[in-house]
Parts: C-alpha cells; structure tokens; sequence
C-alpha cells in the first residue's frame, strides 16, 4: 500500500466546494504570536495580546466550520460546545493509558480533540487518522494556534493502517468499528499497525448479553445511517481474538447520556434526545436498545 499516494491524492479533498471556503479562511487568518495551548476538559487557547479583531476572526472561522462534534475547546475566549463532551471518554480512558515516549495514533480522530489531551503524557508523538476533511480542517483551525510540534494528522482511513506495518506502541480506535462492515478485517487493520506487544484502546456499542451474536440493524440505528454490526462484549473479545489480539480487558460499560450527546449551538440538526424513543428511553426510535458502549484494551501477541 503506497500511502504517501494515497496522501497526496487526499490533499485534493480540501479543494471540495463545501471545504474550500474553510480553507481560504485558515489561511486568511492572524498571526497570534503568544497563544498558548492550555490542556484539561477544555482544549484552551490563550493570549493575553490577541485584539478583539483577531479573536473575532478566529470565532468567525470556527462558526464556518460547524458541526463540531468533539470538544469542548475555548478559543481565546469562545466557548465551542461541541455536541459531545468527549472528555468524558477521554477521562474514563486516562487512568488505563501511560503514553510517554510512545509512539501513538487515534484511528477516526475526528478533529483531534484526543489528540491534544494526549499531550498531558507526553507521548513521543500522536498521528490522528481520519477521512474527514471538515474534521481535519477543524484540527488545523486549533493547531494553527497550538503548534503542537508531535501532532500530525492525515486524511486516511482504518482500512490503510495495514500500511504502517508495526509502527505504533498504543493505537485508539474510538467509535468506529460499528461503521465498518467487515470488524473483522478492520481489527486486522489495526493490528498491522501495532507492534508486537503494542496496545489497542477501542470502544464501540454493544449489546447486553453473554452469547457470541450481534445484532444487525434493518437500515438506521439511532437515526445513524451506517451501522453494521453491534455486538456483545463476547462477540467483540472473539473478533478480537480472530484479528490477532490477546488479553482482551473490559476497561468499563457506559450508557450514553444527554449528559454526553446533546444538541448544543454548535452543530446542526439532532442529538441523541431525537434518535430515542420519547416513550421509552431505553430504546432508540427504531426500537432497538438505546445506545451503550464498551471500553476495552487489547494487546498484539
Ligand atoms: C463516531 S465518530 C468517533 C470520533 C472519535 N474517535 C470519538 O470516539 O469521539 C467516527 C469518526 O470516524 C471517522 N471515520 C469515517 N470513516 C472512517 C474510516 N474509514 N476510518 C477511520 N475513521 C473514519 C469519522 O469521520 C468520524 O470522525
């Protein structure tokens, strides 16, 4: 897989009409030569000499770029509340992550919110992974600011981590193996990737239950168009197995609340509240069970 290649055909998406007014405004953008990056629960950016028209500049930029899914962030004083309060799964994760002088990468990074609060461990460096060039253009947006010297981002997939043949101590693939249709092979992906001994942080939903199925929703899940498969907690330690892992460890089960999804100013259209049945909070319009996820770390034998 060449995917320097893939890389540079990428770098083409920026130039969709949809991104590349996004893209005139990051480069239109000031100079602010004190801005700190500031890390905890809000990924902070700081100056004490921005000007009220740089910092309305950098609030208008952001404000283009919604919907901002991961977050929150503060942008030399604009609050982005993003429709996840991701440092909720950040949080869970810390305690079981010892990222120093390691060499990490966050599979489906989104906008790298991850990929800062990963800093706090000084990781030797972090690669996020993710298709998305609104996302990644979002991510340049705050490391325009940060310059955050060990962060990189590309706008590649799962499916090309085979192409970083045993490159990484610790990968993170969160919220997104439900969206492939083949788990298995995306596992195998990953693994690829991996060290021998290396880690793997995932977490996806699952479905209560001890047998090794899974349920496969008729169209939509949560209103969610592409989800293929939801498996038990068994069903996800057996593709683990099968793709090459060992030592599969529950780190925790949690119910998606409104305290973690909701609709907030900064996205567009619905949140979690919508895609429930407002009769019946545990299950989803469509009747299935209401979203939960599992946490697990794996290791490559
Ligand atoms: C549900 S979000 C999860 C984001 C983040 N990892 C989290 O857990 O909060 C799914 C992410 O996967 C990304 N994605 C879509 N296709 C992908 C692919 N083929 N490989 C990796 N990520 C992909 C999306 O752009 C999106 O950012």
């Amino acid at each position: 897989m060449d995917l320097q290649a893939i890389i540079k055909a990428r770098e083409s998406w920026l130039n969709w009409k949809n991104i590349h007014p996004l893209r005139a405004v990051l480069s239109e953008l000031p100079d602010i030569p004190d801005a700190e990056l500031i890390l905890g629960d809000t990924v902070t950016l700081r100056s004490e000499m921005a000007d009220s028209k740089a910092r309305a500049a950098v609030t208008r930029a952001a404000r283009m770029m919604k919907p901002w899914r991961k977050g929150p962030f503060d942008l030399f004083g604009t609050y982005i509340d993003s429709e996840w309060r991701s440092d909720k799964k950040f949080n869970l994760l810390a305690p079981f992550m010892d990222l120093e002088g390691k060499t990490v990468a966050d599979v489906g990074c989104n906008n790298g919110y991850y990929m800062f609060r990963m800093l706090e461990q000084n990781p030797k460096s972090v690669l996020g992974v993710d298709p998305s060039p609104l996302f990644k253009t979002q991510f340049d947006l705050i490391n325009r600011y940060a310059q955050a010297p060990h962060l990189r981002y590309e706008m590649l997939g799962i499916e090309h981590m085979a192409g970083f043949e045993q490159t990484f101590d610790t990968l993170f693939c969160l919220g997104v193996l439900y969206h492939r249709s083949d788990p298995i092979t995306a596992l195998k992906s990953l693994k690829s990737a991996l060290k021998r001994g290396g880690e793997l942080f995932l977490d996806t939903f699952y479905i209560e239950g001890d047998a090794p199925v899974c349920l496969v929703p008729e169209s939509t899940y949560s209103k969610i168009p592409n989800i293929h498969f939801i498996p038990t907690v068994t069903s996800l330690e057996y593709w683990c197995k099968r793709a090459g892992f060992e030592k599969f460890e529950v780190l925790a089960t949690v119910r998606t609340g409104p305290q973690e999804q909701r609709k907030t100013d900064w996205i567009e259209g619905q949140s979690l509240a919508d895609f429930l049945d407002p009769k019946n909070p545990e299950r989803t319009v469509e009747g299935y069970p209401a979203p939960r996820r599992v946490y697990i770390k794996t290791y490559r034998k």
